[in-house]
């Protein structure tokens, strides 16, 4: 997939905001300051169309971007972040988890996962929630520059490990957005999805 064109279509904060056209949609999901809006610039190759920040909690909405005028690419708040308001939290929480179920294009997901750390538990909640949902389930490992090249790989079977405990096998990639590892995994996973819609 060449991507030519991006829009953001609109934040939503439930279910009956987000936006109605049938498009297939690929979501980016996982902890606070895990990279996700960092990622989906660099996927989309627009510096500053998903906002980042070194602290947590910078997504409070769903952001919604069109691409080529045939998918729409969701950028999901951050969950597990200790520092907002209990509300707040919850909110979000029920917000990502209503997503996850009942986002009727909704196709694929991609996991965030620190490829520094090993998954958490609210990482691992998130695995055993998704054979619930349709859509495909694919880990995106981040932030791998920040790794040797032998780490890189142990990152991968630590989660590898951690699927298997929960009676998984998932697609793994290793990614960054500083030097655009994965990137390219990833437009062939949204070009699959494309294909089977
Ligand atoms: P929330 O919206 O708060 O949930 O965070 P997020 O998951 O969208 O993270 P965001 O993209 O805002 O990035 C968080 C921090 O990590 C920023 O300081 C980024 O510059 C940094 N970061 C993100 N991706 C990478 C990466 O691949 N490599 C490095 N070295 N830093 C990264
Ligand atoms: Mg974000």
């Amino acid at each position: 997939m060449i991507i030519k064109d991006v829009q953001f279509v609109q934040g939503a904060t439930s279910l009956e905001q987000m936006p109605r056209a049938p498009f297939p949609e690929v979501a980016f999901v996982g902890r606070s300051n895990v990279g996700k809006s960092s990622i989906i610039n660099r996927l989309l190759e627009r510096k500053n169309l998903a906002r980042t920040s070194s602290k947590p909690g910078k997504t409070q909405e769903i952001n919604f971007f069109l691409i080529n005028n045939r998918i729409h690419v969701a950028d999901l708040p951050g969950f597990g972040y200790a520092k907002v308001s209990k509300r707040q939290r919850e909110a979000w929480q029920k917000l990502i988890g209503s997503y996850l179920m009942h986002r009727k294009q909704l196709r694929l997901v991609f996991q965030l996962i620190d490829s520094r750390h090993e998954p958490t538990a609210l990482d691992r909640e998130l695995m055993m929630l998704m054979p619930e949902s349709n859509a495909e389930h694919v880990i995106v490992l981040t932030k791998s520059d920040k790794l040797s090249g032998n780490t890189r790989q142990k990152s991968v079977s630590q989660v590898r490990k951690t699927l298997a405990s929960l009676g998984q096998d998932k697609p793994i990639i290793l990614s960054s957005a500083q030097d655009g590892r994965g990137r390219q995994d990833m437009l062939d996973w949204m070009d699959t999805l494309l294909k089977a819609s």
